[in-house]
């Protein structure tokens, strides 16, 4: 079985994140639902494997009121429940800051995203029409074409009521 542990981010995990957003996203900044985000400040969990201080996932989240909003989450183990716990840690954490709500945006291309986290309970509130084309023009990085093929061009909402 594989096995592997997540701790929440620490200060000293600043630089490898920037680095990790720059290979998995092409930048350190984010931009979504029009606004622009630094991951790398944000709190967030990293999942390990026991025998190797690498990274394999890396989610991290922004609290506002009594939302919880995930800003990103990658896996570089897929299918062995790295994603998984990553949602898991945050969800105790949003609960624990009496947040009732815990959203993310994804884009349209994202079929693997949009399966994960609605079997997870999430679902579909918002679909923002030409969004990741705006953010584009402020971020280049951004490619046109995305999983499968699929031009990206949309954002979409999706929460879970907690
Ligand atoms: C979406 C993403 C985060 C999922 O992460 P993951 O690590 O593959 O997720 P998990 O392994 O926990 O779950 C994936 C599947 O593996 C299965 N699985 C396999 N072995 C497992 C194990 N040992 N324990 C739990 N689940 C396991 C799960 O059942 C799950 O299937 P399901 O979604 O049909 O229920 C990942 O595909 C990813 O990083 N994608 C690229 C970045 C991205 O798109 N991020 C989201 C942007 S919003």
């Amino acid at each position: 079985m594989y096995t592997f542990a997540i701790r929440k981010t620490q200060e000293e995990d600043r630089e490898w994140i920037k680095r990790w957003l720059k290979f998995q996203w092409g930048a350190e900044i984010v931009i979504v639902h029009d606004q622009i985000y630094h991951p790398a400040e944000l709190p967030g969990f990293i999942a390990f494997e026991h025998v190797s201080p690498e990274p394999i996932g890396l989610i991290t989240y922004l609290v506002t009121g009594q939302e919880c909003e995930i800003i990103t989450m990658d896996s570089l183990r897929e299918g062995a429940g790295v994603g998984n716990a990553l949602i898991e840690a945050v969800k105790e954490r949003a609960r624990s800051c009496d947040c009732s709500r815990l959203w993310l945006v994804t884009t349209n291309d994202n079929l693997s995203a949009l399966r994960f986290y609605q079997k997870r309970g999430f679902r579909i509130v918002k679909v923002n029409v030409g969004a990741v084309d705006r953010a584009r023009k402020q971020k280049p990085e951004i490619p046109e074409i995305g999983d499968q093929g699929i031009h990206i061009r949309d954002e979409i909402e999706l929460e879970l009521i907690l």
